[in-house]
């Protein structure tokens, strides 16, 4: 380790980061990243979600988070605090992310495409310095990632109808909500029932049980979706009432602003006045 290496490491104390450290990494984030998660968000999405991560670093500095799936290791969270930027602690806090996810037998490092869990996407485009650290330190761009915003403070329903038909669910719609992702959404069973149980997933039903949901604020307050409908019913607007009456709600909530995150389809988004706020580029490095 060269002097100015570990000079660096010293600030940044070589510390592992826990729940108790919770506030002060809150209090980086919100001084220091433009669309900066709720202290909730983090405590959830550090120190809560399965798998748990190894987050490290120094919150008056800079701290990193990596989490390790059994497909990757994904950089969930980087951070360094606007007064210390361009002094080297972000690629240190880089390079930690890389060995730690070598160490746990990654073979790749992802910033991007967590699924189910995750804070952004990816990278937003418009934080230039990430991206230049990601360039600097040989990452592939290997896709994007879109967020399309509503504003909340205009936001009437839709032409193709207002919601109706469409519900908050309850404790008593578990089961059946359960059972209906199982079957039809496997992998956003964990975003829908997390929804569910905080009283923010919408549902509509026919004769023959669940035929859309559409969660919101499962990971961040703002965020909606997923949003999905019964296979059967794929193509037939069917998505429409549980999406605008999830607007409404979130409208109601207080929000101004929605964002629907990582979207597939754009058009039914863009029925209900959507336009493509953000853009994220997906980047991954092979460490082995
Ligand atoms: C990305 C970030 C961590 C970089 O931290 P930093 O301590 O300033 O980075 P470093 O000083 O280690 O710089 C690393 C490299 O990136 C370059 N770089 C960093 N910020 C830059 C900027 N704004 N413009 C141009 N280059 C930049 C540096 O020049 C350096 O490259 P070099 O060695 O070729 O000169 C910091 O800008 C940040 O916290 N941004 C917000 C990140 C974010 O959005 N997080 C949420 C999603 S995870």
């Amino acid at each position: 380790m060269d002097g100015l290496s570990a000079a660096l490491m010293a600030q940044l104390a070589g510390r592992i980061v826990d729940a108790e450290h919770l506030d002060a990494v809150a209090s980086l984030c919100s001084r220091s990243l433009v669309d900066s998660p709720t202290r909730e968000e983090l405590q959830f999405m550090l120190f809560e979600v399965e798998p748990v991560a190894q987050v490290w670093g120094n919150p008056e500095v800079g701290v990193a988070a990596v989490a390790v799936h059994p497909a990757g290791a994904f950089l969930r969270l980087l951070v360094v605090d606007g007064e210390h930027r361009r002094r080297g602690y972000g690629k240190e806090l880089l390079a930690w992310a890389e060995s730690a996810a070598r160490n746990a037998g990654a073979p790749w490092l992802h910033v991007g495409h967590e699924a189910p869990w995750y804070l952004w996407p990816g990278v937003d485009t418009t934080e230039l310095g990430l991206l230049c650290l990601l360039d600097q330190a040989k990452y592939d761009r290997v896709d994007s990632a879109w967020n399309m915003g509503v504003d909340l403070t205009t936001f009437e329903g839709d032409a193709t109808g207002d919601g109706e038909g469409a519900r908050v669910a309850v404790a008593a719609d578990r089961v059946a909500v359960e059972e209906w992702t199982a079957k039809h959404w496997a992998h956003w069973a964990p975003e829908m029932l997390r929804a569910l149980d905080h009283g923010t997933l919408v549902v509509s039903h026919d004769d023959k049980g669940i035929t859309a949901a559409c969660a919101y604020g499962a990971s961040r307050e703002w965020f909606l979706g997923p949003v999905a409908v019964r296979p059967d019913l794929m193509g037939s607007g069917s998505g429409q009432a549980v999406l605008v009456r999830a607007l409404q709600a979130m409208r109601d909530a207080g929000l101004d602003r929605a964002e629907i995150a990582w979207v597939g389809p754009i058009r039914p988004y863009v029925r209900v006045g959507a336009t493509i706020d953000r853009v994220f580029s997906v980047q991954r490095k092979r460490l082995t």
